[in-house]
């Protein structure tokens, strides 16, 4: 696929592409999960092997005969003596070199053959031969797969059975080594202890059962059957400064109007879609409102949550203080009115006539950029006086986002780079920093705090944390190009972005394998907590949403995706799956550690399975669509009937809409059942104040 990129003698798609490419993206997540299985069991297996080695005879007559069942004991006493085990069947890691040599090879083969598919140029996918090739390099491949983990399963059960086997046969070894009376007289004992059973009352006596200690909590009263885990309650954090909590909740409120707002937007204009007539009005005419959406959330909610979030983590994990509250508080007072001004301005067709995402005018974009450059600082120095000696891995993700949006926000506006075809260059450069380097890149930092914090268990590997870090910053910065593939920018440029845009494997599958492997052993935590579901979601996301991206890089694929729906469903589902996501996870974590209040259970379940239905009724159908109309329009079909040929699915988009939209209700609901003023009557405490108030004392005596 990469050497294809040189060929320039490319002829219209016919759609069979889509077949290859959907293969090949098939093959690369049943690797990806194959992969960590087998490394899950292989791992697994290792510590087996060394478990049998140390397993010993330290084991007395007492252990032995303490872990024995009740039917154990009864079979031994009635028979007199255990049973011979069964012999151990023949076979191991040894028997089964063999089979992994053929694997190997099998693999090998599938390699060496994928390195002979290349030259063909772009068409190539096209090609009926070559999909029949594909399909068959692809087969010994999956076959390979298959038969790995296969046998890694089998060779896992093997040592498990070896190892019971020998531990058994050992006990039954050693237990007839000893006297029969001996061994006899202590199943009587231990017998003696199973058969008896305590009295119901008998450490009570006839007294009421009490809890003196107040240790028991969460009783259940009523002996219903939930069908719904029930969530656990949050920590509170002791020793979080009040007023650092309440800039943390500002930025986070602000953040929920902007989404409520921001989508409220987006909703009509996707009603637009459907209904393009439904009104006449200037301020609301759809080429004003778009960027109206995109600046609201890109600015308004992600940005402001992002850094709400960062404005906790950053002094927590120095174990230091934030270094200025009030710059914090500036940071929000000019987002929020770059976003205000910015919106207003739009809407009044006062606009900065650039490319996307900087159609705010400069003045404006001033505001947010001076807020940024003040939050930089204030980390900076915040990080500078820490009181840890490493700096933790989300720091590192968290100021490097923060100044590459500082330099993103200058190449989009220092006018010197506004002309011509450099004014594209600087375009696909400021897009994809502005999505990759400041919000992938900022929410990252935030999972590597919130995730572990809400599993309990620290991140499963720093160092690949490392690697996803810099990685990301290699490839990243140089993929810009691939928004403008096939323009008249040089062509090693676009192919230098196509490269960089498969390059960009390597940072997601280390952040995917490092998050999920973070989950392993805590998977049962999902059911019972509020935030964990949304994390999970976005980790799927972001491996999915940035291997979608990869895969439009191709000239092949964007020849009929770039221009359509497709885009619009892959922005929906990585600003959106991913980062969205995330940063509902980490609020959901934090505020009722903050505010002591827990959102509803009930509303934090709809706002997840709305949002998350929602998102799949938006993209799918803007995924078929996109790629049949672009196929439609290299084939020379007349425009106006791709347009009526989209109707149905524009439809599936504004019901998957609607339903992201009211989800963001229930979001902004659970927000105000979290941060909602403590009620002025706490009945409890105010029936104990009557009783112990000075006037009552007074009455008593
Ligand atoms: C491996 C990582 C990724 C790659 C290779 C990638 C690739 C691409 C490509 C090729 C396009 C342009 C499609 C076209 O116009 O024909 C695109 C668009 C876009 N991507 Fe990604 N993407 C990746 C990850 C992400 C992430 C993580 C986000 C958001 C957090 C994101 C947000 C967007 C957005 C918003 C657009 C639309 C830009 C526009 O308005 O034209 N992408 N991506
Ligand atoms: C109720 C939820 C939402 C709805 C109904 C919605 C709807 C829309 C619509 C109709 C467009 C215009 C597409 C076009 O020009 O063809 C759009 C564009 C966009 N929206 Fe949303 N949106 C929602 C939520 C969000 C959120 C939360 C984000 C980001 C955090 C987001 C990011 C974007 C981006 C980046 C684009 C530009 C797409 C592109 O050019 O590829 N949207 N949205």
């Amino acid at each position: 696929m990469l050497m294809a990129q040189d060929n320039t003698d490319l002829k219209a798609p016919d759609g069979s592409g889509v077949g290859a490419l959907s293969l090949a993206i098939l093959l690369l997540s049943i690797t990806f999960v194959a992969a960590i299985y087998l490394a899950v069991k292989t791992s697994a297996l290792i510590s087996q092997v060394k478990k049998k080695n140390q397993l010993s005879g330290e084991k007395t007559l007492h252990q032995i005969v303490n872990s024995l069942s009740e039917e154990n004991i009864n079979t031994y006493l009635k028979h007199g003596q255990m049973k011979k085990n069964t012999e151990n069947k023949s076979g191991g890691i040894g028997s089964s070199l063999p089979a992994w040599f053929l694997v190997t090879l099998l693999s090998l083969a599938g390699n060496a053959a994928f390195a002979q598919t290349a030259p063909n140029g772009s068409s190539l996918l096209n090609d009926g031969g070559i999909i029949i090739t594909l399909i068959l390099i692809t087969t010994p491949i999956l076959v390979g797969i298959i038969l790995m983990i296969i046998k890694v399963r089998n060779i896992s059960k093997r040592v498990k059975a070896n190892k019971e086997n020998a531990e058994s046969e050992r006990i039954s070894n050693y237990l007839k080594s000893l006297p029969e009376e001996e061994v006899t007289e202590a199943l009587l004992k231990r017998k003696e202890v199973l058969d008896y059973s305590i009295a119901q009352n008998a450490l009570s006596g006839n007294f009421e059962p009490e809890d003196k200690r107040g240790i028991l909590k969460n009783i259940n009263e009523h002996a219903n059957i939930r069908f719904i885990e029930e969530k656990r309650k949050a920590l509170s954090r002791p020793n979080v400064d009040p007023e650092l909590s309440k800039l943390v909740v500002w930025f986070l409120i602000c953040a929920t109007v902007w989404l409520v707002f921001g989508t409220t937007v987006g909703e009509y204009e996707g009603i637009k879609f459907v209904a393009p007539d439904a009104d006449h009005i200037s301020w609301l005419s759809f080429g004003r409102l778009r960027p109206v959406h995109t600046n609201a959330v890109f600015w308004g909610w992600s940005s402001l949550a992002m850094l709400g979030l960062a404005y906790y983590v950053v002094p927590r994990v120095g174990n230091n203080k934030l270094w200025s509250l009030k710059l914090g508080w500036w940071t929000l007072w000019l987002i929020n009115a770059a976003v205000f001004f910015g919106s207003w301005s739009l809407m009044a067709g006062i606009n900065n006539g650039g490319g996307e995402y900087r159609e705010y005018i400069w003045p404006i974009m001033l505001l947010f950029a001076i807020g940024i450059v003040l939050t930089l600082i204030n980390f900076l120095k915040t990080i500078a006086t820490r009181k840890t000696k490493e700096i933790y891995v989300s720091n590192w993700y968290i100021v490097a986002a923060v100044m590459f949006v500082i330099t993103i926000s200058l190449v989009a506006y220092l006018p010197f780079w506004q002309n011509g075809l450099g004014e594209t260059i600087a375009q696909g450069y400021y897009m994809h920093q502005g999505v990759g380097m400041w919000f992938m890149m900022l929410t990252l930092g935030l999972v590597y705090y919130y995730l572990p914090q809400q599993l309990n268990r620290p991140i499963y590997s720093y160092g690949l944390g490392i690697l996803a870090f810099w990685s990301q910053i290699f490839f990243y910065t140089v993929i810009g190009m691939h928004h403008f593939v096939f323009s008249p920018i040089p062509w090693s440029l676009q192919t230098v972005a196509i490269i960089g845009s498969v390059g960009m494997v390597i940072p997601v599958v280390s952040g995917t394998t490092n998050f999920l492997m973070t989950f392993k052993g805590g998977w049962h935590k999902l059911a019972s907590s509020y935030s964990l579901p949304f994390f999970l979601i976005g980790t799927i996301f972001y491996f999915t949403g940035s291997m979608q991206g990869t895969a439009e890089a191709f000239r092949s694929t964007n020849l009929y995706w770039h221009f359509t729906d497709f885009t619009v469903a892959h922005s929906h589902l990585t600003m959106y799956g991913i980062v969205a996501f995330f940063l509902w996870g980490g609020i959901y974590a934090i505020i009722p550690r903050i505010t002591r209040q827990e959102p509803p259970q009930l509303t934090v379940g709809i706002h997840f399975w709305m949002a998350f239905i929602g998102l799949m009724f938006y993209t799918i159908p803007l995924m078929i669509g996109g790629t049949l109309r672009g196929i439609a329009w290299i084939n020379h079909k007349p425009f106006i009937d791709t347009v009526s040929m989209m109707a149905p699915y524009w439809l599936w988009r504004a019901i998957g809409g609607t339903l992201m939209w009211t989800s963001h209700l229930f979001f902004a609901y659970n927000m105000y059942k979290m941060i909602r003023p403590k009620k002025i009557v706490d009945i409890n405490s105010e029936a104990i104040s009557k009783i112990t108030s000075p006037d009552e004392i007074v009455k008593v005596h």
